[in-house]
This record gives C-alpha cells, structure tokens and sequence, in this order.
C-alpha cells in the first residue's frame, strides 16, 4: 500500500518532514505545501527554502502549485524543474475565503471553461517538458453534484494521479467527506486515483474498503498522520502500537528545531500548540495537562508539562 503524506501549511513544512522522515518514514510521497506564485515571483524565498532538494534530502518530495493563471503555473514549474523536480502537483482544493475569492483553490473548479483552458496550457506544457503534473481536488464549489463535470474534464488530460478530497468548499475540512462521490470517481475516472479524507485509524481505512469494494491505494492522509505520527505504520502492518519513546523523539526534535530558528518562546509555543491539538487524542485522560499546556507562555511552564504528560 502507498501513503502520501498531504500538505498542511504551517505544518508540515520541512523541519518537520525531515524530522518526522527520520524518525517514522514509511512515506512514499510527501506533498509540500502550497506555493502561490505571482507575475513577478515563480517562488518567493521562504518558499524556496521550504522545497529546495538540499532541505528535503532522502524523501520523495511534490511540490504544489497553487494559481489559476496558467503562465504563473508554468513559470514556477520551469523554476522546480530546474531544481531536479519532475512532478507537481496542482492545488484545486483549498477553501480559504481569501484564495477562493481570487479565483484560487476549490474557487477555480466553478470556471470550468477556464479551468479546461488553463489545463489546455499545463498540460502542453507537461507532455513537451517532461513534467509530471498531478492535481488535489475537491468535489467541487458549491456542491457536490459538480464533480461529475469535473471527472469529464480531468478524463482529457494526462492528470498524473487525480487526488480526492471528497467535500466541497463550505464543508471545510468538518463533518463526514462525501464518500459515495469517491465511489463515483472509482468507476468514471480514466486517471490514476487517490482517496484524502478523515482517515484516522485502521477501522476508517477498513470501512472505506468495505464501503468501495477495493481497498483504496494509494491514500494521502493529512490529520489522521498528524494526530497518530505511527498511522502509516499501522496500516502498513509495521506497528501495532503507538511507540512513545519514537513520539517523545518527535515531539523534542520538533521543539528543539523550531527554537533554533524562532523567538521569542511563546512564537515557537504557538507552533507546538498547533500540534498539540491534534495530539491530544493519543493521551486519554491527561485533558487537564493538555489545556495548561495549550496556555503556557514560557518554555520552563511548557516544558514541566511535557515532561508530565509524556512520563505515562
Ligand atoms: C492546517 C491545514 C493546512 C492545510 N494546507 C494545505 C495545503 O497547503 N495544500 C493542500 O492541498 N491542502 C492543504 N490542507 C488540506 C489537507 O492536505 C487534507 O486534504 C485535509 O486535511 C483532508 O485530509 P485529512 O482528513 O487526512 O486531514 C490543509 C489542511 C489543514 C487542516
């Protein structure tokens, strides 16, 4: 079974990939979280740095490309291209109001005259240069029933793999995905298929089996792989149980790095509170820690209630 890791902005960028490779792997894609590019700048320099081989070394690494100007698209892959990449991937799923209004994201999968052209040119562009070009997508904007166009206008281009994300763009990323539009992709899509969505434990992934009559491969999990740093291991039969001796490795490294490069202590707090309200569920019973933990200020506070935490 093949497990992508899916792109969390502000998450996953790549101090954690490299830690989080280093200590679990088992990843057969990560996806780096997206870049927007502009007329004037393919990839500002935080990008850059975020994807550069040289910081993402011993990983398979997709960029993603977040634009509905296909010039832009193809500036910013020729940039990657240069840098050693042969495949990106095209973000037609982020909800946030901001990128939506722009046109952006899940925003883009409306214009459908325009999106076939844009894909006209990305993937004229892809078939002479040799660039692999996936692409995350939603159901669609306002509702669901738009995927099936969708699935038709994805069918006449060489889409790489087509990752699913099975919710539109009011759905956020609440409540149940729309599985039974992924059961549609299953039997319409002429592109190779991923399934994303609320896959947490070995049960969610055995019921979506169930549900679609194939066991989905590959999948790209995001949250569940964040919540439960052993998940992919789980479901590739290689643990069991959650180790917390790897997770206390993960955790300190992540701290450890961040402060190198962060201050002051509550800038490098609010990164570890992000990750602390998804790791929260694999500490039953020690909610009260985790809520002082989620106010400390200061790494002395912080680290008292670590220790605490994690010597159960
Ligand atoms: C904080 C956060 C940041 C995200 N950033 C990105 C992003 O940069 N690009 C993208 O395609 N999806 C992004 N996503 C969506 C995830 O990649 C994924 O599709 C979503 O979380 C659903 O999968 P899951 O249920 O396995 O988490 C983000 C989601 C969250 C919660």
């Amino acid at each position: 079974m093949k497990i992508y890791f899916a792109p969390l902005e502000g998450i996953t960028g790549y101090i954690f990939r490299n830690i989080y490779n280093d200590i679990y792997g088992h990843i057969d894609k990560y996806f780096g979280p997206f870049i927007s590019p502009s007329e004037n700048c393919p990839i500002t320099p935080k990008e850059r740095r975020d994807i550069t081989p040289e910081n993402n070394k011993g990983m398979y690494l997709v960029p993603q490309i977040l634009t509905c100007r296909s010039d832009c698209f193809i500036e910013a892959s020729k940039e990657l291209q240069a840098m050693g990449y042969s495949e990106v991937n095209l973000n037609l799923g982020c909800p946030s109001g901001t990128v939506c209004a722009k046109g952006k994201g899940a925003g883009f999968l409306p214009e459908t005259l325009a999106l076939q052209k844009f894909l006209d040119d990305i993937y004229a562009y892809g078939e002479s240069e040799g660039m692999k070009i996936s692409i995350k997508t939603r159901l669609g904007y306002y509702n669901p029933e738009e995927f099936y166009d969708l699935v038709d206008i994805f069918n006449a281009f060489p889409v790489y793999e087509l990752i699913v994300h099975p919710r539109i763009k009011s759905d956020l990323y609440k409540g149940e995905p729309r599985r039974e539009f992924y059961a549609y992709a299953l039997e319409h899509s002429k592109n190779p298929l991923v399934y994303n969505g609320n896959i947490y434990t070995g049960k969610d992934y055995e019921d979506l089996s169930s549900m679609f009559g194939v066991s989905p491969d590959p999948i790209m999990l995001g949250r569940g792989l964040i919540s439960d740093p052993s998940l992919a291991d789980k479901l590739k039969g290689l643990e069991t149980e959650t180790d917390f001796k790897k997770f206390k490795l993960l955790h300190d490294s992540i701290y450890h790095e961040y402060q190198k490069i962060m201050s002051p202590d509550i800038n490098v707090l609010y990164k570890m509170r992000e990750l602390w309200t998804y790791w929260r569920i694999l500490f039953d019973g020690k909610d009260r820690d985790i809520k002082h933990l989620l106010k400390a200020k200061k790494y002395a506070e912080y680290d008292a209630i670590v220790n605490s935490i994690l010597s159960k």
